[in-house]
């Protein structure tokens, strides 16, 4: 494993020669616009156990208590913007002929900053699905609901969030496995690297001989296997490694 500075990385060089490049990102690369993160010391699970609020099992219990956590995190989303990590992100998206973004995050920010090719793994908070016919439909409601919100067919809605214990969307782990499968360049920005399948997408992208890089202020269990690793924040280290400048 190499340790290097921003300003000594074959990034700018691989973007220059239009190399396929994967960009995964987590939790991480939203922090700076204020979206709390899962695991950090003020994460979304500090104090809460994902299986009270995101298992099929507790929206079967207590639908309303779902909603209502998620209508909470609507909220605070809705009064985040894209920061210089997310339009980095964007710009490359811009840059490169063969690019794909994969994201855990479900906040939609990179879409927000102008990102075109996106793979949410997770699903996206904005969106509500029936739970009868699957159909998926947009739901920017922010209010706490008083009952659960219902389809037009009569469902209950749920939100469109995979949650612990279901499979991915299997259209989308598809296209996110064939992406990794075929990168020459593999950027792992602001995420854990704990939960799968995400974290194993680096990894495939290493095997078939892809130049992987992180961009996390602390060590993952992925760090190991990278070519280079940069510590810091995603607003301030991708942008520098990209060679970006956001127009003032
Ligand atoms: P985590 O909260 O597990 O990890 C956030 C990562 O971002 C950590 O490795 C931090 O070190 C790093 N980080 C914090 N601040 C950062 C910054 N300013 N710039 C860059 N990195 C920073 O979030 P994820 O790895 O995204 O799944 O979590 C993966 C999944 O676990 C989520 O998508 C969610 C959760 O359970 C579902 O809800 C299905």
């Amino acid at each position: 494993m190499e340790y290097r500075t921003p300003f000594a990385s074959r990034i700018p060089e691989m973007v220059r020669a239009r190399k396929r490049t994967v960009l995964l990102t987590g939790a991480g690369v939203s922090a700076e616009s204020g979206v709390p993160t899962f695991r950090g010391p003020d994460g979304l699970w500090r104090g809460r156990r994902p299986e009270e609020l995101a298992t099929p099992e507790a929206f079967a219990r207590d639908p309303l208590a779902v909603w209502a956590w998620y209508q909470w995190r609507r909220e605070r989303v809705a009064a985040c913007a894209p920061n210089p990590a997310h339009h980095a992100c964007a710009w490359l998206d811009r840059q490169l002929p063969e690019f794909q973004l994969i994201t855990q995050n479900v906040d939609a920010l990179h879409q927000a900053a102008g990102s075109r090719r996106v793979l949410e793994l997770h699903g996206c908070i904005w969106k509500a699905r029936c739970t009868r016919e699957g159909t998926v439909q947009e739901d920017r409601a922010t209010a706490i609901p008083e009952s659960v919100p219902r389809c037009g067919c009569g469902a209950a809605l749920r939100p469109h969030i995979v949650w612990f214990g279901e499979p991915l969307d299997g259209g989308v782990l598809a296209a996110a496995t064939a992406a990794a499968r075929t990168a020459e360049l593999m950027l792992v920005v602001g995420t854990s690297a704990v939960v799968e399948p995400a974290a194993s997408l680096p990894r495939l992208a290493r095997q078939v001989g892809a130049y992987v890089v992180e961009l996390n202020p602390e060590e993952t269990p992925l760090s190991a296997l990278c070519h280079e690793v940069h510590r810091g924040p995603a607003a301030e280290l991708l942008p520098a490694l990209l060679g970006y400048e956001a127009a003032p």
